[in-house]
């Protein structure tokens, strides 16, 4: 069964999806922690930015594995890196790279063929898994998504600093020519603004387990 969570960054996504996954027994797979996992391989690589050739050449040596809802890395855990100031500089531009793109879908598919998976990220429901069997579009205003990042960041940046990135970044997202964040047509749409990551989880469940798929499942 796939679980296929989109919506902009700061709504949510990554907490809503590790923990439905973990409620359901299903396995948590997050998309851009991938194309992050590229950008890290590139810069240690020393490639530029232009080299997409290169970048996707790398992207594809990339021994990735998912263990225990963990993202192992050529065998390691790297999840400081992938959250670092150069990688958070630079994936947006790798993950544009069309090579890129079809290398990590292929490897979301690989993976969810084997087993039930809940995947989010930008294009997971409209893209990736257009025939997800739930769609959920996560959403919430800027203020609060810029106060969310604000108060898990390790660094200094102000709120202001913060809410102006974010805006450049749902900019950058929604421009992409391809895999650009868009809302499904057929995709649930919820606001988190104003609820509790349990609150959100709670009603993603229920939706999973009122559908005939997640019935079957059960057996
Ligand atoms: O969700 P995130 O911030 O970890 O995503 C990292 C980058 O990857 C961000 O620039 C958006 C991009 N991304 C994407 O293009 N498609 C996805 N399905 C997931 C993430």
């Amino acid at each position: 069964m796939v679980v296929a969570i989109d919506g902009p960054a700061g709504a949510g996504k990554s907490s809503v999806a590790a923990r439905c996954a973990a409620e359901l027994g299903f396995v948590y797979l997050n998309s851009g922690a991938i194309y992050r996992a590229v950008t890290w391989k590139a810069l240690q690589d020393g490639l530029q930015d232009g080299d997409a050739e290169q970048i996707a050449a790398a992207a594809r040596s990339l021994d990735l594995q998912y263990r225990n809802g963990e993202l192992m890395i050529d065998g390691q855990r790297r999840d400081d890196e992938l959250h670092g100031a150069a990688v958070d500089q630079h994936v947006a531009r790798h993950s544009a790279i069309e090579a890129v793109r079809a290398m990590v879908n292929r490897r979301l598919h690989q993976i969810a063929e084997r087993q039930d998976v809940v995947v989010e990220g930008r294009d997971i429901t409209t893209v990736v898994f257009p025939r997800a069997d739930v769609k959920i579009y996560l959403d919430a205003s800027v203020e609060t998504r810029a106060r969310r990042r604000w108060q898990q960041q390790e660094g200094d940046l102000s709120l202001q600093q913060i809410s102006e990135r974010i805006i450049a970044r749902d900019e950058a997202d929604r421009r992409k020519t391809s895999g650009s964040l868009q809302q499904a047509a057929d995709a649930i749409y919820l606001d988190t603004s104003d609820l509790t990551i349990a609150e959100v989880c709670d009603r993603v469940i229920h939706t999973i387990q009122n559908t005939s798929e997640y019935q079957e499942l059960q057996g």
